[in-house]
């Protein structure tokens, strides 16, 4: 298993791995938007990739505007098949050791609170992220925004 950070060749492997992720055309959309900022370097957003040994995960996080040390992570997902064997943990823990090396004192997570039936937040939860905020009906009637937080030693 190998993290190390996309290049532009990866593009259409990351895109493809977010295609066949849960998630609603708006949302893909989006992803594939930040994952364009990622690889053309724009200063805002960066990305990592798991490799085992094809492409299994992918994370897009990013400095926080107007805050001084803030980073967003802003998308993170595991292949279908490989979910569930601690890669998904191992690359939010390398994405907090990269920013923590980089001076970062906060990670915000913003995500739906139906994402994986719940299993998303639990998944931040196990990380150490704490549940900081809600918006009742945020993306539409039943499915919150659900806003975490992990201040960083
Ligand atoms: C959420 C996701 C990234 C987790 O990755 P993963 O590699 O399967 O998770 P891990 O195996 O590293 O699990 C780490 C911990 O989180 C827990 N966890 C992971 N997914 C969970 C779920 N759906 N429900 C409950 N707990 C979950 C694991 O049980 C484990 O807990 P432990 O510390 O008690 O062992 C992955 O399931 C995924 O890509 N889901 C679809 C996309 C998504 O929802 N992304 C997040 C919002 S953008």
């Amino acid at each position: 298993m190998r993290i190390r950070s996309p290049l532009p060749p990866d593009r259409d492997a990351i895109a493809a791995l977010i295609g066949r992720g849960p998630f609603r055309p708006e949302e893909i959309s989006c992803a594939l938007d930040l994952l364009d900022a990622a690889l053309g370097r724009a200063d805002s957003y960066e990305a990592l990739i798991v490799e085992d040994p094809a492409l299994v995960a992918y994370v897009c996080f990013g400095a926080t505007p107007m805050t001084q040390a803030t980073f967003d992570v802003y998308w993170i997902m595991v292949a279908t098949d490989a979910q569930g064997r601690g890669l998904g943990r191992a690359l939010l823990a390398e994405t907090e050791r990269v920013l923590m090396a980089r001076g970062a004192a906060t990670i915000r997570i913003e995500t739906s609170s139906l994402e994986g039936q719940g299993g998303a937040v639990r998944f931040y939860e196990r990380a150490g992220f704490s549940r900081v905020g809600l918006i009742e009906d945020f993306y539409r009637p039943g499915d919150d925004l659900v806003t975490l937080a992990k201040r960083l030693q």
